[in-house]
């Protein structure tokens, strides 16, 4: 059985108090809950000490946002693999389109920075997706397998059994206008097919493929019901406890 997450990405939201206020609330509905879906916050990286301390508590995981392709050293401003470990951290986003288009970031650094992850045991989860443009173009596809082999496949099978995926078509993201559910299970099968060329059945079928771009408590569950997405990659809505929680119930 594949792992049905849904993970929030904070972005650069929140003070200290309304980020205390959040791991609060959610954890106190932790406390009652029974079922089967891993839940994963991904604050600012200044509030991830906080939040790994209700993770030492809470059966709630905590991601980073971003990590150096660096090890250790001279790299002012940046948060290595190592440091996120020693501090309970347990993944991390990473090819984000965010940091793909405001900071930067290739695809080769991208392989560095999940090559440096899974060295310290801490999961990435793989942003993938394309922009409208490129849909326009009926190139979704063609995009999406070039940044899934550019960044994943130097992997190992056993490493990339590490790894989650997050389908996040840019168009859809922050804008409202979600994937329908036809076309992520569409993008998620092929992903999938894609995995399972390179590095086999088991380490696909066991891959936890998120949808993420303007996933809601509205839209979820339709998206969640489809063979392929097994869970989600929330922004927005994952900003409020009510919001973020019946996500997860979605399932
Ligand atoms: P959104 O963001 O849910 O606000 O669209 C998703 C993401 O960027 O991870």
């Amino acid at each position: 059985m594949r792992q049905k997450i849904v993970a929030g990405n904070w972005k650069m939201n929140k003070n200290f108090s309304e980020a205390e206020e959040l791991l609060d609330a959610i954890a106190e509905r932790l406390e009652q809950y029974k079922g089967d879906v891993q839940l994963i916050v991904c604050p600012p990286s200044v509030y991830l000490e906080l939040a790994s301390d209700y993770g030492e508590e809470y059966p709630l995981f905590v991601g980073a946002q971003n990590v150096s392709q660096f090890v250790k050293g001279a790299y002012t401003g940046e948060i290595s693999a190592a440091m996120l470990t020693s501090m309970g951290v347990t993944h991390c986003i990473v090819g984000h389109s965010e940091r793909r288009k405001y900071f930067g970031e290739t695809d080769a650094m991208i392989a560095e920075k999940i090559k440096s992850l899974l060295s310290f045991e801490l999961t990435p989860i793989y942003c993938c997706g394309e922009t409208l443009e490129e849909r326009n173009q009926n190139r979704h596809r063609e995009v999406v397998a070039g940044q899934l082999s550019e960044a994943l496949f130097h992997l190992t099978e056993e490493e990339m059994g590490e790894v989650i995926i997050a389908y996040e078509p840019v168009w859809a993201i922050g804008t409202g206008v979600n994937a329908t559910p036809q076309q992520a299970q569409e993008m998620h099968d092929f992903i999938r097919r894609f995995i399972l060329d390179k590095f086999g059945n088991e380490v696909a079928n066991n891959l936890s493929i998120l949808y993420g771009g303007s996933c809601n408590a509205q839209n979820a569950k339709e998206l969640f019901s489809m063979p392929d997405v097994d869970g989600g990659l929330i922004g927005g809505a994952s900003l409020t406890v009510e919001e973020f929680l019946a996500i997860r119930d979605s399932f």
